[in-house]
C-alpha cells in the first residue's frame, strides 16, 4: 500500500492529495520513514534522520510499538472477547493494521479507524478491506472532537457492546492544554462496562537522555509540538480503569510473545485496561 497512492487517487482521497503539506515535517510520515514506508516528503525525512541521530534506537522502537499493537489487538480479541474497535491515530497504514490482526482471529470483528491528517485519509481505502463478515470504516475527525468521532463511529459501531478504544502513539499529540485525560475520560464514558482502553505513549522519564534529545529536536523541526510523559503522567488517563496484567510497562514488556520482544529498545510506556 505504501508508495502507490499518487498513481490512482479516488476523488475523495483526491481532496485529500490537495491539503497535504509537504513543506514541513508532520509525525504520520514522519513515523512512516521509521517504519520503511514509502509516503513521505523531503522535510519529513530530514526530521526523522535528525531524531534517529540524537536516539539510535527510535526506528526498533517504533518497530516496538507496532509489535504492541498487534499484541494488545490480539489479547483484545482472543482473550477479552472484544468485537468492536475504535482506533484513534491510526497512521497510515502499515503491516499488521487492526482490523488485519482483529479479523484473523475474529472475521466478524468490527473496526472504525479515525485520523486528522490527510496523508492518512489519502490511505483510507487500504484500511477498508474488512472481510465480508466484519466491517472497516474510516473517519477524518480530530481526537479533540469526541462527540463527533461517537456520533459518526455509531454507523458502524454498537456503543451498547463492548468497544476497545485504542490510543497507540497519539496521545503525546495532545498538550496539556487541550486536556487529553479529559478526552480520554469522554471516550471512555461513551462505551460500556466491559470495553476496554489501549494506550502507547512515548515516555520522558526512561533515564535515556537520547529520547529527550530526540523529542526535542522533533519540536524544533515539526509545527505540531509533541509532549512526552512520565509513567505517572501516563498512568493518569486510566484512571477509574482496571489495568489488565501487567499493568503500565514499557511496551516490549507488555505479555511478551517471545524473550526477544523484551530486548527491543522502545521507550514508550503502554498499558491495557478495562471499564467495570
Ligand atoms: C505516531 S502515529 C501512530 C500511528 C499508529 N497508531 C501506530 O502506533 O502505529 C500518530 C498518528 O496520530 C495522528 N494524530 C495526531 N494528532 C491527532 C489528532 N488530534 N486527531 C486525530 N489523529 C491525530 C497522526 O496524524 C498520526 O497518524
Amino acid at each position: 500500500m505504501s508508495g502507490d497512492w499518487l498513481s490512482a487517487p479516488l476523488p475523495e482521497e483526491r481532496g485529500a492529495l490537495s491539503e497535504i503539506d509537504t513543506s514541513v515535517a508532520h509525525v504520520a510520515r514522519v513515523y512512516d520513514y521509521w517504519l520503511g514506508g514509502k509516503d513521505n516528503f523531503a522535510p519529513d525525512r530530514a526530521a526523522a534522520e535528525a531524531a534517529m541521530r540524537e536516539d539510535p534506537n527510535v526506528v526498533e522502537g517504533v518497530r516496538g510499538n507496532r509489535a504492541f499493537l498487534a499484541r494488545a489487538v490480539r489479547y483484545l480479541v482472543a482473550q477479552a472477547g472484544i468485537r468492536q474497535f475504535l482506533d484513534i491515530g491510526t497512521g497510515i497504514p502499515a503491516a499488521d493494521n487492526t482490523h488485519e490482526v482483529a479479523q484473523d482471529a475474529a472475521p466478524q470483528t468490527r473496526v472504525v479507524y479515525v485520523d486528522n491528517d490527510p496523508i492518512v485519509l489519502a490511505h483510507a481505502r487500504a484500511l477498508l478491506t474488512s472481510g465480508a463478515e466484519g466491517a472497516t470504516a474510516y473517519l477524518d475527525q480530530d481526537l479533540r472532537n469526541v462527540t463527533d468521532i461517537v456520533r459518526a463511529a455509531g454507523a458502524t459501531l454498537d456503543f451498547s457492546q463492548p468497544v476497545a478504544v485504542i490510543l497507540i502513539g497519539i496521545l503525546h499529540c495532545i498538550p496539556d492544554e487541550d486536556d487529553p485525560a479529559g478526552i480520554v475520560g469522554r471516550l471512555m464514558a461513551s462505551v460500556p462496562g466491559g470495553s476496554y482502553l489501549a494506550i502507547s505513549h512515548p515516555a520522558n522519564d526512561l533515564n535515556d537522555p537520547g529520547v529527550r534529545r530526540l523529542a526535542s529536536r522533533l519540536n524544533e523541526l515539526m509545527p505540531m509540538k509533541l509532549r512526552f510523559r512520565s509513567r505517572d503522567e501516563v498512568a493518569v488517563f486510566f484512571d477509574g480503569l482496571e489495568l489488565v496484567e501487567p499493568g503500565l510497562v514499557r511496551v516490549p514488556e507488555w505479555r511478551p510473545d517471545r524473550d526477544t520482544d523484551v530486548t527491543n529498545p522502545a521507550a514508550l510506556w503502554g498499558g491495557v485496561a478495562r471499564k467495570n
